[in-house]
C-alpha cells in the first residue's frame, strides 16, 4: 500500500560511467516545502530503498540552494531544471530524477559539465583588465546600458539551454546558447568590447552560432528568464556583419 504520507521517488542510479544505469525506487517522508535536493538529504539519512534493501546515497552536485550555483541541473519528471528550486508538492509522483542526457556522467546524477566553460574560453567570455598596475576604475554604464545588461548576467551556467537544444551534440559540436548570450553581455560592455572581434570570430564556422536552427527551446527552459533567442539574433547579426566586412576589406 502507498503510504499517504510519503513521497515516491523513481531515481536513475549508475555507479560510474562505465557501469550499467539501473532505477532505484524510495519513500521519502513529506515535509512541508520539501524539494528534489532535501529529498535527497534525507535518503542519504537513511539509504534504503522503497522495497527494503540498503543502498548508497544518491551522488548529484548542490550547492547554493537558491537557484544561483547552477549545480544542481537534472531531469526531474524528464524536464531539465534546478533541483533545488522544484517543490515537492508542485510535482507529479513517482517523482523521477535523471542526469542530464547531453553530459558525460559522473556519478548517478551528476555530470561533467566542463564543454560549457570551455565554449565560453573559446569566446573569451570576460572582460581583460588583467595587468601588473591598478587600472584605475572602469569607464561609467548608463542606466540604460545597465539595464540591459543585467538580464543577461544571470546565466548560472547550468546548461539547461544546451540540454534541450536540438542542435546541441556531438555531430554539429555547437556552443550553445548560454556561450552566445555571454558573447552579447561582454561585447556590450564597454571594457569587454575590446576582444568583440574575437569573440564574434569564434562563432563563426563549425559549432558556431550558424548551428542554432532558432528552434527556442533554450528560452523555454532557462531557469533565469535570459532573452537567448533575442542575444542568438543580435549576435547572429554581428558575426555576419563582420563576416562581410572581412570579405569585403579582402
Ligand atoms: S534557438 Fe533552438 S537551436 Fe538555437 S540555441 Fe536555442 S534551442 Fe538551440
Ligand atoms: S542561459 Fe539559462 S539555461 Fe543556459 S546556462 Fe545560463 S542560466 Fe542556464
Ligand atoms: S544548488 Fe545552486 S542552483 Fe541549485
Amino acid at each position: 500500500m502507498p503510504n499517504p504520507q510519503a513521497v515516491l521517488f523513481k531515481i536513475r542510479r549508475q555507479a560510474s560511467p562505465n557501469d550499467k544505469p539501473l532505477w532505484e525506487e524510495f519513500e521519502v517522508p513529506h515535509h512541508y516545502h520539501m524539494n528534489v535536493i532535501s529529498s535527497m538529504m534525507e535518503i542519504a539519512r537513511n539509504p534504503v530503498t522503497r522495497d527494503g534493501k540498503p543502498t548508497t546515497p544518491i551522488t548529484y552536485d548542490s550547492n547554493c540552494l537558491e537557484e544561483v550555483c547552477g549545480s544542481c541541473a537534472m531531469r526531474i519528471n524528464g524536464k531539465a531544471r534546478m533541483a533545488c528550486s522544484a517543490l515537492i508538492d508542485e510535482l507529479e509522483q513517482p517523482v523521477t530524477l535523471e542526469p542530464l542526457s547531453k553530459f558525460p556522467i559522473i556519478r548517478d546524477l551528476a555530470v561533467d559539465r566542463s564543454v560549457l566553460f570551455e565554449n565560453l574560453k573559446r569566446v573569451k567570455a570576460w572582460v581583460p583588465i588583467d595587468g601588473t598596475y591598478d587600472l584605475g576604475s572602469g569607464p561609467r554604464m548608463s542606466m540604460e546600458e545597465q539595464e540591459q545588461a543585467y538580464p543577461l548576467s544571470r546565466c548560472i551556467s547550468c546548461c539547461c539551454c544546451m540540454e534541450v537544444c536540438p542542435q546541441f551534440n556531438e555531430h554539429t559540436g555547437f556552443v550553445g546558447a548560454a556561450t552566445i548570450s555571454q558573447v552579447r553581455l561582454f561585447n556590450t560592455h564597454p571594457t569587454g568590447a575590446a576582444l568583440k572581434r574575437e569573440r564574434l570570430a569564434a562563432l563563426m564556422g563549425d559549432g558556431g552560432i550558424q548551428e542554432c536552427g532558432y528552434a527556442q527551446n533554450c528560452v523555454e527552459t532557462c531557469p533565469k528568464d535570459i532573452p537567448l533567442t533575442q542575444s542568438i539574433s543580435e549576435v547572429g547579426g554581428a558575426v555576419i556583419k563582420q563576416a562581410l566586412g572581412d570579405l569585403l576589406r579582402k
